[in-house]
């Protein structure tokens, strides 16, 4: 994994995010770690130094776009940007999404997505391409949600469903550059999000493992990372369908959790 020597990572403080700064870390490796709360961003620190890595921590809002762009501009240049950083909410109980909980999603999930990754292109713009004619690459993490509208989570299926489709199509036209963009749509990942489910989540597997796949499709320059893939195969399936019958087929699951959009 070494390839990504000098990493920025959203979202570092919790599950997928550090265990992706924790599979990244190596002796050589230069870690920019970012989340909201101080002392667990402050144990992924303490945790990639003991593999050996150098790291910065940075408490920041990816809502803000000026922080983000700061962060991300004092940081490089950069071998790897991971937008990882989201939160998710639904209608558990039955009822509709509040116009607090929608905006706080939309805001986190797609414009800190954009905070993110704009000024990642920005930095990558001005560094010289690698031997392999790459300058750096940029992963968002999606989700197999965007796949399908499921009843129980809307907002975060449409901002995923953004994330995913702006990442890939947006790939090609900076891949002419020499950067690289990833679309990361994991299904099930045991982290504190997904821990208060009270629904079946199959497939689910650990941060770690997921963090594997997840860097492993990323320096094969995949412009789209799905797993477990035949999760993946049943929501496109699924999607395919009638609308009615799709969110039907999805919608007999409880809903994720109500955000708390105050946080
Ligand atoms: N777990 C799954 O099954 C799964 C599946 C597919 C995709 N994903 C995606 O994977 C990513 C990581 O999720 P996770 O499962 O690791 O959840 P998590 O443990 O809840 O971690 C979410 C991370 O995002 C950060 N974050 C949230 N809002 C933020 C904001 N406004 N500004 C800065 N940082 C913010 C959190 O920071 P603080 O804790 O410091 O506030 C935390 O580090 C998310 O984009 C999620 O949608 C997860």
């Amino acid at each position: 994994m070494s390839r990504f020597r000098r990493t920025a990572i959203t979202g570092a403080s919790s599950g997928l995010g550090r265990a992706l700064a924790l599979a990244l870390a190596a002796p050589d490796a230069v870690l920019h770690l970012s989340g909201r709360d101080p002392e667990r961003l402050a144990e992924t620190g303490f945790l990639v130094r003991a593999r050996g890595a150098e790291a910065t921590e940075t408490v920041l809002d990816v809502r803000e776009a000026a922080q983000v762009a700061g962060w991300i501009a004092r940081a490089g240049p950069l071998d790897l940007v991971i937008a990882n950083a989201g939160v998710s909410g639904g209608t558990a109980g039955g009822a509709a999404e509040s116009a607090a909980q929608i905006r706080s999603i939309v805001e986190t999930n797609v414009d800190g997505v954009i905070n993110t990754v704009l000024p990642a292109i920005d930095v990558m713009r001005s560094q010289a391409a690698q031997t392999d004619g790459v300058r750096g690459r940029i992963a968002v993490i999606a989700s197999i949600a965007a796949f399908v509208p499921a009843p129980g989570a809307p907002t975060y299926c449409a901002s995923k469903a953004f994330a995913d489709a702006w990442t890939v199509a947006t790939a090609e036209t900076l891949s002419r550059e020499g950067i690289l963009l990833t679309s990361v749509c994991p299904g099930y990942v045991a982290t504190p999000m997904t821990a208060g489910n009270r629904f079946p989540m199959p497939g689910l597997m650990s941060a770690d493992r997921a963090a594997r796949i997840i860097l492993r499709g990323i320096a094969r320059g995949r412009r789209r990372i799905v797993f477990p893939l035949w999760v993946g195969l049943a929501a496109r399936m699924t999607g395919l369908l009638p609308a009615r019958f799709a969110t039907a087929l999805v919608g007999r699951a409880e809903g994720k959790a109500q955000l708390d959009p105050t946080h």
